[in-house]
């Protein structure tokens, strides 16, 4: 049966492009978006070197308009020399990442000294999204609290991170979150069988405990987001891992099968993956697309074969219900069983015409 379902928008994608080619660019995260049911992708800035001004911005949005084959936008990344002309450019970008937490690239505030130019700056009607874990999460719910603006946590993976967000909810702050995949399927007792190099991600693998606890508080998870962080097989092999696994590919058929057993419903997962990632980011509406599922379909994860150049999978081997029949963006056909039918550049910039652009 095929069901028909509103494009989906990932917003936490690591495209790579420009700088990490080798891992990925935007023609192959874009076929990989496309694959995955997603219409529109919204970029981090760790690429190298990492989107942080005018002119770092100009050279990644160029090569989105050139290589990307689904509609996206760019963040911008806060360091310590945030100013007001950084904060200039929020109606041109997806929104700020704040990397309060230790990860892949060179992007760190680490002091919290460093974090108030951003949080008083940044325009409250973009987003702001931080990366920030355990008690850097209290300190960043701090922050939002001190300046009484909204911030969006990426990637939430433990029990007390879900939970401090849960009471900062309940007390009306403005705060808005994602889950990915990988920490509602994986827990470290996983990393053995992925291997330690593979096992590698920010945050880490959470223990069950973790892993439950997300599942029981979805009501308060806003967004599913894939933070889709390509890395090929020999780094992920090698002496110095990188952390971050592929993610566009596997996730609505994993959130399809949450369905199938009955662990979500439909709803649930079209509103995180799809409505409330446009409210959140205030992106514009995309007229004539949509994702055509088949439900029924039942197949299992390849090791190999994928469109990322990263070209594996921490779910391989995963029994899956649910597979991308069909994409279609802005009334073209962009995907349909296993080919990519539109070129680089057919992408549009979601933020060409600011941020509430229609
Ligand atoms: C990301 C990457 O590789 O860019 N890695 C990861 O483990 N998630 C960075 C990040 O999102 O923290
Ligand atoms: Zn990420």
């Amino acid at each position: 049966m095929l069901l028909r379902l509103p494009g989906l928008i990932d917003p936490h994608v690591h495209v790579r492009e420009p700088g990490q080619e080798h891992k990925e660019d935007w023609d192959t995260a874009t076929q990989a978006a496309l694959a995955g049911g997603f219409t529109a992708v919204l970029a981090m800035p760790n690429t190298r070197p990492p989107v942080t001004d005018a002119g770092t911005l100009k050279a990644a949005l160029q090569r989105a308009a050139t290589g990307a084959r689904c509609d996206y936008a760019q963040y911008l990344a806060a360091t310590a020399g945030f100013g007001p002309e950084q904060a200039r450019l929020a109606p041109r970008v997806a929104g700020l990442k704040m990397y309060l937490n230790r990860t892949f690239g060179p992007i760190w505030l680490r002091d919290h000294g460093t974090w108030h130019p951003a949080f008083r700056l940044w325009p409250r009607e973009a987003p702001l999204v931080v990366h920030a874990e355990r008690v850097h999460l209290a300190a960043a719910l701090f922050f939002a609290r001190l300046y009484d603006r909204p911030i969006h946590v990426a990637h939430v993976a433990y029990r007390e991170d879900i939970l401090l967000i849960r009471g900062a909810k309940e007390r009306g702050w403005p705060v808005t979150c994602e889950v990915a995949p990988h920490h509602l399927w994986l827990t470290e007792a996983d990393a053995p069988r992925l291997g330690e190099g593979w096992a590698e991600v920010r945050p880490r693998l959470g223990t069950a405990t973790d892993r439950e606890a997300l599942w029981a508080n979805l009501d308060v998870v806003d967004v599913f987001a894939t933070d889709h962080a390509p890395h090929t097989r020999e780094e992920k092999a090698g002496p110095n891992p990188p952390p971050g696994y592929p993610g566009l590919e596997t996730a609505l058929p994993l959130f399809l099968t949450a369905v199938h057993e009955s662990r979500l419903t439909l709803e649930d997962v079209v509103q995180r993956m799809a409505h409330n990632v446009r409210r959140i980011f205030r992106l514009p509406e995309q007229a004539a697309t949509w994702v055509e599922v088949d439900l029924e379909a039942s197949w299992v994860l390849p090791e190999r074969g994928w469109r990322t150049k990263a070209d594996w999978s921490p779910f391989a081997g995963f029994r899956v219900r649910g597979r991308v029949h069909r994409v279609v963006l802005r009334g073209q056909t962009a995907y349909q069983e296993g080919r990519v039918l539109v070129p680089p550049g057919f992408g549009q910039d979601l933020r060409a015409k600011g941020l509430n652009g229609r």
